[in-house]
């Protein structure tokens, strides 16, 4: 019997990659892990997962691991500098580390014969101007980045796009909106943290005192900034639907939400109900680069693979995230000292 194919998972040990590569687990592949431990989590790998510590940035690294994995035959690739924020204090993270390691990994793999890739892509490929913000974001989209961060992973779509030319690569880009939730022994933990959800809950936890919200004065019906809230496993069911369409479709891009939008203000309700603590919270003024309303549409991925996101209310993801949360209030820290693993 022809043993499954083997998947190389790059970041695998962080958020949305250790919950792909556990998916990828589940559904009978070989799962190599390639994470230089930066953000992720030793931890958060699946025990059934090969892991290997080391940075795209080495490019003998790489070639180590494909010496030691000649039979890799697709790759997902997470690995890389996420934050908007920080990307707008630390440009070259992004538009020079980000775009030159997904090369490295890219020139050798293609040497090796590697033919199906899938990006870990963004929303913020999508800063459009005031007045077309709003409706959901399609594919179709005009692509304007809204930081170094979105300007370094739309530099990677064009260098896929270019390697199809060239190679006959086979690719999808996976545009995620908003990230999110966990399960009971899988979960979000950044340091620092600065995503809403898992901040609202640390306040619900007591490790904080309240939740600042920035920005009421957004064109919205409360004045918060609007988002679309999709959870991790179905983020990761994607990238599994996309992988096995690849030698049918060629090249894909797809935009990842619920295609319903939620407010600051209701993400934080829906917490207080969930938890029920009241989650103190104060406004403060906008944070730099926010667009009022990023609301996906996913009908291409539903009508194409016949993705449908399990986790389809608010409620239910921060009901999983809360899961992970009251469990390992510390993240994957509070799991090295009870020795649990994968
Ligand atoms: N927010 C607050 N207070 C906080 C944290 C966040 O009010 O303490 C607000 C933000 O202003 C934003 C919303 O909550 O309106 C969600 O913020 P997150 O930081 O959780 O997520 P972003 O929408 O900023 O970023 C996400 C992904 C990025 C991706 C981006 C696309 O994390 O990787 O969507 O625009 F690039």
């Amino acid at each position: 019997m022809k043993p499954p194919d083997k998947v190389l998972v790059t970041g695998g040990a962080g958020y949305i990659g250790s919950f792909t590569a556990q998916a990828l687990v589940d559904a009978g592949y070989q799962v190599v892990v390639f994470d230089n431990l930066y953000q992720g989590h030793r931890e958060a790998v699946p025990q059934a997962a090969t892991f290997v510590q080391g940075d795209l940035a080495d490019r003998s690294a790489i070639a180590a691991l494909f010496d030691a994995h000649p039979d890799i035959s697709a790759i997902m690739h997470f690995a890389s500098y996420t934050l908007v924020g920080e990307s707008m204090h630390k440009p070259f993270l992004y538009l020079r580390d980000n775009v030159s390691n997904a090369a490295n990994l890219l020139e050798i793999a293609i040497a090796r014969g590697v033919r199906r890739f899938i990006l870990s892509s963004t929303a913020n490929l999508f800063d459009l101007p005031v007045d077309q913000q709003g409706a959901p974001i399609r594919e179709d989209c005009p692509v304007v980045p809204g930081s170094p961060y979105g300007e370094s992973k739309y530099a990677i779509e064009r260098m896929l796009g270019w390697l199809n030319r060239i190679y006959g690569l086979k690719y999808a880009c996976l545009r995620y909106f908003n990230a999110c939730g966990g399960t009971p022994d899988r979960g979000e933990d950044h340091e620092p943290e600065t995503h809403l959800i898992p901040i609202v809950l640390q306040v619900a936890l007591g490790q904080r005192p309240h939740v600042v919200i920035f920005g009421d004065d957004y064109p919205t019906p409360d004045g918060t900034c609007i988002r679309d809230y999709i959870h991790v496993e179905d983020l990761a069911q994607a990238h599994i639907l996309a992988m096995e369409a690849l030698d049918e479709l060629g090249v894909r891009h797809y935009n990842l939400g619920n295609g319903q939008g939620y407010s600051v203000r209701q993400v934080i309700e829906t917490a207080r109900r969930v938890t029920g603590h009241p989650i103190p919270a104060v406004v403060g003024p906008r944070r730099a680069g926010d667009p009022a309303v990023l609301v996906a549409s996913s009908e291409a991925i539903r009508r194409e693979l016949g993705w449908t996101p399990r986790y389809a209310s608010l409620e239910a993801i921060v009901r999983s995230a809360w899961a992970w949360h009251s469990r390992h209030p510390h993240g994957y820290r509070d799991r090295y000292a009870q020795g649990e693993q994968g």
